[in-house]
C-alpha cells in the first residue's frame, strides 16, 4: 500500500473539517492530526502562564517550555500539553477567543508548522487547519477547502457547546467565530486561503456521511 499520502483539510472555523477528518481517517486507517488542538494548547499555555504575547522574548522562552504530544483513541484528539491532557479544556471559550492571536505569531508557526511537518513524514496523514494544503504540506496528495453558511457553523458549535457551556448564547458564538474568521483570513503570517489546487467542499446542506462519501471518493484511486 502507498504509505505516504497527506489529505490536507483546511477551512472555516466549525465548518466540519475535523469531523471529516477523523472519519476519513477511521475508515482508510490513516493517522488523524488536529493541527488546531497544537495552536489552542500553545494559547492555553500562553493563558495559564501570563504571556506577553507582544513580547518576542518571551514568547521564544514560553515556546521552549511547551511540550505537545497526541494520543489518538478511537481516531479522538486527546492532545497533552507537557503531560497534561487538556483535550476538554482547549475546547473553551476563553481559549477560542485568543487562539487566532497566539497562532498569528511568527514564532509560534514555524515551530508548530515543524512539528506537522515531522508527523506526515512516511506517514499516511489526514491533517486539519488553516495552512496545511498551502504552507505545512504544499505538495499534498488531496486538498480540500471547507467552507459552510456563517448562521449554520454557529448553530453547529453553539449545539456542541451548550452542554458544559449553560449559558452561552447563539449570538456569542456567531461572534466569536466571525472574529476568529476575519484575524484567520487576514493575518500577514499564513493566512487561510485557499490553495489554488484545492477542491471546494461547501457542507451547509451536507450531512457528516454525505461529506465523508464525497472525500472517500477522491482518496480512494490513490490508494493502491
Ligand atoms: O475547530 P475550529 O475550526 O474552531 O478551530 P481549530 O481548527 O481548533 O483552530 C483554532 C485556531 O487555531 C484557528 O482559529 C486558527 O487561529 C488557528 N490555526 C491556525 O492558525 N492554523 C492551523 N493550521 C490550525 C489552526
Ligand atoms: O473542525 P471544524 O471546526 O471545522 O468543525 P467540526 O468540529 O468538525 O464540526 C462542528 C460541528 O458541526 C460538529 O458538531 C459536527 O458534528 C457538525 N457537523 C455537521 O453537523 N454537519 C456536517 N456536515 C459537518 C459537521
Amino acid at each position: 500500500m502507498n504509505n505516504n499520502i497527506v489529505v490536507a483539510i483546511d477551512g472555516y472555523s466549525s465548518c466540519g473539517k475535523s469531523t471529516l477528518a477523523k472519519a476519513l481517517a477511521k475508515k482508510l486507517h490513516f493517522i488523524y492530526a488536529d493541527s488546531g488542538a497544537m495552536y489552542r494548547s500553545v494559547a492555553l499555555y500562553f493563558i495559564r502562564n501570563n504571556v506577553d504575547i507582544s513580547n518576542h522574548n518571551e514568547v521564544v522562552k514560553a515556546l521552549k517550555n511547551i511540550h505537545l504530544n497526541f494520543h489518538s483513541r478511537d481516531y479522538q484528539t486527546h492532545i497533552t500539553l507537557n503531560d497534561e491532557d487538556v483535550s476538554a479544556e482547549i475546547r473553551q471559550m476563553h481559549v477560542a477567543d485568543s487562539v487566532s492571536a497566539v497562532a498569528a505569531l511568527h514564532d509560534v508557526r514555524v515551530e508548530m508548522v515543524r512539528q506537522q511537518q515531522r508527523m506526515g513524514k512516511s506517514k499516511n496523514v489526514v491533517m486539519d487547519g488553516r495552512d496545511i494544503g498551502t504552507v505545512v504540506f504544499p505538495h499534498a496528495q488531496v486538498k480540500l477547502f471547507m467552507t459552510a453558511d456563517p448562521k449554520i457553523r454557529a448553530e453547529r458549535r453553539y449545539k456542541e457547546l451548550l452542554p458544559t457551556n449553560p449559558s452561552i448564547t447563539l449570538e456569542e458564538v456567531f461572534e466569536s467565530l466571525a472574529h476568529r474568521d476575519y484575524a484567520d483570513t487576514t493575518r500577514k503570517e499564513s493566512p487561510l486561503i485557499r490553495a489554488e489546487d484545492a477542491i471546494i467542499l461547501d457542507n451547509t446542506d451536507l450531512s457528516p456521511e454525505q461529506q465523508l462519501d464525497f472525500a472517500l471518493n477522491l482518496v480512494k484511486p490513490l490508494i493502491i
